[in-house]
C-alpha cells in the first residue's frame, strides 16, 4: 500500500519543457487576454527604456555639441513623458501578473485538494500528513513564483534587452560585437548551475516538509510529549531537521549567488573593452561624442536586465522544481476507481455477504483468510474477535477503502466492485474506531452525516447518541467551535458526536466498529439502548468487545487472525463449552470484567499456533 509515496519519489524526472508546455497548455488559455495586457505594458515599459539611449546621440551631439539650444525643452518635455508611460505601464504589468499569479495558486490549490481527496485510503495511510500539507504548500508557492513573478521578469527584462541590444547594434555594429562576446559564456555558466540546483532545492523542499510536518505532530501529541518527558528528544531530533534545512538552504544561496560574480565579473571585461576600443577609435577619428555615449548608455542600461535575466533562469529552475512535484501528485492515479460500467447500488432490504474475502495490505501478509458470512438484512450482526483479527479491516473493505485480493463483497446480492463508490458510501453510516471532529461547530459535524439534514434532525440524532446533553452545556452549544482534534472534548463525546453524524445519516446499513468503546459503562449503556433503537430496521455489523453488545445480536461471528473460526447465536455458541465465543462469555461473565475482545487467553492460543513476527495494533 506504500506504492502511492514510493512514486511521489522516483516519477517526475522528466525534461523542463515538457513541463513548461504542460503548464501553459492547462492553464495558458484563461490568461491570454490578461498575458495580452501585461504584454503591452511590457512593450511600452520596453520601449521608453530603449528610447533614453535613443536620445542620448541627439542630447550629447546637439544640446551640449553644437549647442542648439532651441531642442532642450523638447527633448526634456519627452524624457518626461517616457518616464510617466514607463512608470504607469510597470505599474500596470505587475498587477497584472500577480493577479494571474494569485489565480494560478488558487486554482493548483483547488486541483490538489480534489485530487486528494479521489486518491485512495492507502494514499494517506502511506503518507505523514504534514509532511504532505507542509509539501504541498510550498509546492503551490513554488508554481507561483514560477508564472507570476518570474515570467514578468523574463517578459519585461528580455523585451527591453531586445530594445537595448537594437539600439547598441543600430548605433555601433563593431561596438555591439565586443559587448556581445560575453553572452555565450553566461549562458553556460546558468545552464551548468541550474543543473546543480535542480538536486539541491528538491532536496531542500523535501527536508522543510518534514521538519514542518514533525513540528506539527509534535504539537498535536504534546500531551504524550509532556506525559513521557520527551520534550528533551524532541527537541534534539527537530533540531537534527533544522541544522539539515538550514544547510540546504545555505547550499541552495551558495549555488545560487554564483551567478553573480560570474556575470560582474564577465560584464566588467566587456564595459571595460568597449571603453578602450571607442577611446582609442575617438583618438583616431575625431568623431562627434554622441553615436559612443548613446552606445553606452544602452549598454549600461542593458546590464542589469541581462543580470536579472541570468539570476531568473535561476529561479525558474527552483519554481520548476515545485511545480514537478505538484504535478507528481496530481498524476498519481486514483486507486481503485470505479469501474468504466460501474452502476449505482440499490439497495432493497441491505442484505451483506462476504464471499471468500482475502485480504493483505502488504504482499505476503494475509490479514483476512477466505472470510465468508452474512449480516441479514435488517438484522444485526456482531464480530467478535482479539485486537488485530482483522475487524475493522473487514468494514473497511465493506466500505471500498480497500479491494479485496480474492473473493467478494455483495450487498442485496450485488458485488460492490462493480458499483460505484459514491453510491455504495451513501448507503452506509459508519462509526469509526478512531472518532473524528473537524473543523466548524457541532453542528457541522454531525451534519456531515446528511448535509441536507434539518437542525431539528440534527438535534434529534444528537439526544439519541446521549451527546445533546452535554452539548448544550457548551458555551455556544451546538455551535460551539471544535478543533481538529475536538480537543475540549472527551473521548466519549467525540465517540457520541460520530455516533449522532452515522444517526443523522438514516442509511440502510451501519457500521459500527468499537463505537461505544470510549464510553464509561454507565453512558455506555445508555448510548447502546440508544443505538438498539437505530438499528432496529438496519443491517447493522457492530464490532464490540462488550458483551451486552454482543448477547442480542442476530448473529455473532467470531474471528481468530483473519478467519472466521465460529459463527452462530448467542445460544448456540455457548452451547458449544469448548468454543472460542465460550470462553469469552465466561471471561465476560464476571461481572465488573466487560471485555471480550480483549482475551489474552485467546490472542496467546493463536500466537502459539503461528508463530509469525505479525504486527499487532494495541
Ligand atoms: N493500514 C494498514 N496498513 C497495514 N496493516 C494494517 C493496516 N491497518 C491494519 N493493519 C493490520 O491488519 C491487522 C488487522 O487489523 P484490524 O483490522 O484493525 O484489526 P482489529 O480491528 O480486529 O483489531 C493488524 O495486524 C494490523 O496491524
Ligand atoms: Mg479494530
Amino acid at each position: 500500500m506504500s506504492d502511492d509515496l514510493n512514486i511521489i519519489r522516483t516519477i517526475g524526472r522528466g525534461d523542463v519543457v515538457p513541463l513548461i508546455r504542460r503548464i501553459l497548455a492547462e492553464n495558458g488559455r484563461d490568461y491570454v487576454p490578461a498575458y495580452g495586457a501585461a504584454a503591452l505594458c511590457l512593450l511600452a515599459v520596453a520601449a521608453t527604456t530603449a528610447f533614453l539611449p535613443w536620445v542620448m546621440e541627439d542630447i550629447v551631439n546637439d544640446i551640449f555639441y553644437r549647442q542648439r539650444h532651441d531642442l532642450i525643452l523638447w527633448v526634456c518635455g519627452s524624457v518626461i513623458v517616457a518616464f510617466i508611460i514607463r512608470g504607469l505601464a510597470s505599474y500596470g504589468q505587475a498587477v497584472i501578473l500577480a493577479r494571474v499569479g494569485n489565480n494560478l495558486v488558487a486554482r493548483y490549490q483547488r486541483r490538489l485538494f480534489d485530487h486528494l481527496m479521489k486518491l485512495g485510503v492507502g494514499f494517506f495511510t502511506a503518507t505523514r500528513s504534514g509532511q504532505l500539507a507542509a509539501r504541498i504548500n510550498e509546492n503551490v508557492t513554488g508554481i507561483r513564483d514560477l508564472l507570476g513573478l518570474t515570467l514578468t521578469a523574463i517578459a519585461r527584462d528580455a523585451m527591453t534587452l531586445i530594445g537595448l541590444v537594437v539600439v547598441m547594434i543600430v548605433q555601433d555594429p563593431v561596438l555591439s560585437a565586443i559587448a556581445l562576446v560575453i553572452g555565450p559564456p553566461i549562458i553556460w555558466a546558468v545552464n551548468y548551475l541550474m543543473r546543480r540546483l535542480r538536486k539541491v532545492t528538491r532536496e531542500a523542499v523535501e527536508v522543510n516538509s518534514r521538519l514542518i510536518g514533525a513540528m506539527q505532530e509534535a504539537t498535536q501529541g504534546i500531551t504524550i510529549v509532556k506525559a513521557f518527558t520527551m520534550e528533551g528528544q524532541l527537541s534534539n531530533k527537530i533540531a537534527q531537521l533544522i541544522e539539515h534545512a538550514e544547510g540546504r538552504a545555505n547550499r541552495i544561496a551558495r549555488v545560487s549567488e554564483r551567478m553573480t560574480p560570474i556575470t560582474e565579473i564577465l560584464a566588467g571585461f566587456a564595459i571595460a573593452g568597449v571603453i578602450a576600443y571607442a577611446g582609442y577609435r575617438a583618438a583616431a577619428t575625431g568623431e562627434p561624442p554622441g553615436a559612443v555615449m548613446a552606445f553606452i548608455t544602452a549598454l549600461l542600461l542593458a546590464y542589469d536586465p541581462a543580470r536579472r535575466l541570468a539570476r531568473v533562469q535561476v529561479n525558474l529552475e527552483r519554481a520548476l522544481v515545485n511545480a514537478r512535484m505538484i504535478y507528481e501528485i496530481l498524476d498519481l492515479e486514483p486507486h481503485q476507481s470505479d469501474r468504466a460500467q460501474a452502476v449505482e447500488l440499490k439497495v432493497a432490504g441491505g442484505r451483506v455477504d462476504f464471499n471468500n474475502v482475502s485480504f493483505s495490505y502488504a504482499a505476503d501478509l494475509p490479514i483476512l483468510r477466505e472470510v465468508s458470512f452474512t449480516a441479514e438484512a435488517g438484522k444485526t450482526t456482531a464480530i467478535v474477535g482479539g485486537s488485530g483479527a482483522g475487524k475493522s479491516t473487514l468494514v473497511a473493505l465493506l466500505q471500498r477503502f480497500y479491494d479485496p485480493s480474492g473473493g467478494n463483497i455483495a450487498i442485496d446480492g450485488q458485488d460492490i466492485a462493480g458499483v460505484t463508490k459514491a453510491s455504495l458510501r451513501r448507503q452506509i453510516a459508519y462509526v469509526s474506531q478512531q472518532p473524528y471532529l473537524f473543523e466548524g461547530t457541532i453542528r457541522d459535524n454531525i451534519r456531515y452525516g446528511r448535509a441536507d439534514a434539518t437542525d431539528a434532525e440534527i438535534e434529534e440524532a444528537a439526544k439519541l447518541a446521549h451527546a445533546d446533553e452535554f452539548i448544550r452545556q457548551q458555551t455556544q452549544g451546538y455551535n460551539t467551535l471544535v478543533g481538529e482534534n475536538g480537543v475540549t472534548l472527551s473521548g466519549g463525546q467525540r465517540q457520541r458526536l460520530s455516533i449522532a453524524r452515522a444517526i443523522v445519516r438514516k442509511a440502510p446499513v451501519l457500521l459500527l466498529d468499537e463505537a461505544t468503546s470510549a464510553l464509561d459503562t454507565e453512558s455506555e449503556a445508555r448510548v447502546q439502548a440508544a443505538l438498539d433503537a437505530v438499528m432496529k430496521g438496519r443491517t447493522t455489523i457492530v464490532i464490540a468487545h462488550r458483551l451486552s453488545t454482543v448477547v442480542g445480536a442476530d448473529r455473532i461471528v467470531v474471528m481468530e487472525e483473519g478467519r472466521v473460526v465460529e459463527q452462530g447465536t448467542h445460544q448456540s455458541l455457548v452451547a458449544e463449552p469448548f468454543s472460542a465465543y465460550a470462553r469469552f462469555h465466561r471471561l465476560q461473565s464476571r461481572p465488573d470484567e466487560g471485555e471480550v475482545a480483549r482475551d489474552p487467553k485467546a490472542t496467546a492460543a493463536a500466537k502459539r499456533r503461528a508463530p509469525t513476527t505479525r504486527r499487532r495494533k494495541a
